[in-house]
């Protein structure tokens, strides 16, 4: 085998001990050390919030979880963990939806959880330096006085941690205006798989200095190192916001509406999500909120829901207000009608109902989700070939799959492919894939746009990237983590 080819099946990793307990309280005080190991002896019920995902879908084995408040003691336990051969799983607010955030076995769970410190903030650059548990929600309300956003942000803001949120690349609801966090990070604070620190916590905007390696951790999904400090530019914040939830007759309208409303909001348009109808039933039925009357939901095959940010309300308004007369006054309008928000009460409630298809989808049953880069012309069409194909097999009831949905970032090419069963059974997972990943390859799409590959798509990196382009992650990986001791397992088999 090639030096670089190991595999969790190869690699033997060494379960933590009692004795490594005793170590780790060498490190840390007894409160950030939760183990059913003695001498800490904790329930096993507290593990378990760390062991199984946000999902229920995934479930580790951990016995030990570290919560460190420090990069100093970050670095000492995984320079410890490196030399004893103990696997880590490096973990934030554990909302990720690949099964990459807990364990496959009994790794070690090391959790940033602690560490919530804003280092620094510049009101004149905008630039904000982070402990890499700083909850994102958290660090919007920290900006918030001093008029500034964060430059991302997604349903999950009230658990997710930036260093989470850096890991997996996280895409979310701002990126069609603020762009992906490839641009927006300037620097990071890695501990690495040997403990050494690589301290790149810049917060210059403009540095070619050769090769510009944060970027190997952004969406590294805690496969090369553990993010302890990040340096962010937040953006202004707006002056004016508003939203307007528009009701398509058909999908087709979908894409003619987004040219014409990029056409006329222009540098005012910040979000254009996308909505099936039945993902919004979903959301309604699971209490995320209403906008539109029954009869209005049922004349619509999708929904659109439109934000825009500002600097000057009349202004914004007019332009927003312009736009959905003319959409309504159309000859052959490409919408059946539009709620425009009135309130910033009314506004939330707009975005919860697109933030709460998630939640909603997990409490209708158990969700097989598809992150996926297509064509935005292809999106419905990859959602009934999956329901299609469901039904061919016998699937598609009650007591199988429930429903098949669809919503995303239109703005961003990016479709959450949802599908939603009275359980996860091989039997599904069988019909599911590799169907889905060759749908996706043959649109010459991503098999994930924003989730990441955690556990769920190791098996599946070959239908989005090249041997070559594997074959040099491998060498990577094997650069920074020889031993292979960092969420083993995750990104590459
Ligand atoms: P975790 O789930 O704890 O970890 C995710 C991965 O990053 C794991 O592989 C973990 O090992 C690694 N990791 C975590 N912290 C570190 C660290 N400090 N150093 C190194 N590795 C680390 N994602 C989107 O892209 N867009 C969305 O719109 C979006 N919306 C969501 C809505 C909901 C309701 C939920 C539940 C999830 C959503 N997600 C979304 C998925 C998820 O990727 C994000 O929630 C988030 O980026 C994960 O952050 P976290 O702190 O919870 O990380
Ligand atoms: C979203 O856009 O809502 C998130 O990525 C979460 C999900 O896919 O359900
Ligand atoms: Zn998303």
């Amino acid at each position: 085998a090639r030096r670089w080819a190991h595999t969790p099946a190869t690699l033997k990793f060494n379960s933590v001990t009692e004795q490594d307990i005793a170590h780790f309280q060498k490190i840390l005080p007894a409160a950030s050390i939760i183990s059913t190991l003695s001498p800490v002896s904790s329930p096993a019920s507290e593990l378990s919030i760390f062991n199984d995902d946000w999902m229920n879908k995934y479930h580790g084995k951990s016995t030990t979880v570290l919560r460190p408040k420090s990069t100093k003691e970050v670095s000492e336990i995984v320079k410890y963990c490196n030399e004893r051969g103990i696997a880590i799983v490096p973990q934030g607010g554990n909302t990720g939806l690949v099964g990459g955030s807990v364990p496959l076995k009994d790794e070690l769970i090391l959790s940033l959880g602690n560490m919530t410190k804003i280092r620094s903030f510049d009101p004149v650059s905008g630039i904000i330096v982070a402990d890499a548990g700083c909850i994102l929600e958290a660090m919007s309300e920290y900006l918030a006085p001093h008029d500034y956003i964060m430059p991302l942000d997604l349903g999950a803001k009230g658990s997710c941690q930036i260093g989470g949120n850096v890991s997996t690349n996280a895409g979310g609801l701002r990126l069609l205006r603020y762009g992906n966090l490839h641009g927006s990070v300037l620097g990071l604070e890695v501990v690495l798989p040997d403990g050494t620190v690589l301290d790149q916590l810049s917060t210059l905007r403009k540095d070619n200095t050769g090769y510009d390696l944060k970027q190997l951790f952004i969406g590294a999904e805690g496969t090369l190192g553990i993010v302890t400090g990040v340096s962010i530019l937040a953006a202004p914040a707006p002056q004016a916001s508003s939203n307007v939830m528009l009701a398509l007759p058909k999908y087709d309208n979908v894409l003619p509406l987004f040219r014409e409303v990029k056409r006329q909001l222009s540098e005012i348009l910040s979000a254009f999500e996308f909505i099936d109808r039945k993902s919004y039933e979903l959301a309604v039925k699971h209490g995320q909120g209403r906008a539109l009357n029954d009869e209005d939901v049922e004349g619509a095959e999708c929904f659109v829901l439109v934000e825009t940010s500002g600097g000057k309300r009349e202004h914004d308004e007019e332009k927003l207000n312009g736009l959905l007369e003319s959409l309504l006054e159309a000859d052959e309008p490409l919408i059946n009608t539009g709620v425009l928000s009135q309130s910033p009460a009314q506004f939330s409630q707009l975005w919860a109902i697109r933030e709460g298809i998630t939640e909603a989808v997990s409490k209708e049953g158990k969700a097989y989700k598809y992150d996926i880069s297509i064509p935005v012309a292809s999106f419905k069409e990859v959602v009934d070939k999956t329901r299609d194909h469901l039904k061919s097999k016998g699937l598609l009831h009650d007591d199988a799959v429930k429903h098949v949905v669809g919503y995303g970032h239109v703005g961003d090419g990016n479709l959450h492919l949802n599908v939603v069963a009275a359980a996860y059974t091989p039997e599904i997972e069988a019909a599911l894939e590799p169907f889905v990943y060759e749908l996706v390859a043959s649109y010459k799409g991503s098999i994930s746009a924003e989730h990441g590959i955690g556990a769920m798509k190791t098996h599946a990196l070959q239908y989005s990237k090249s041997t070559t382009s594997i074959d040099l992650m491998k060498k990577i990986k094997a650069l920074f983590d020889p031993k292979g001791i960092m969420n083993p397992g995750k990104v590459l088999e």
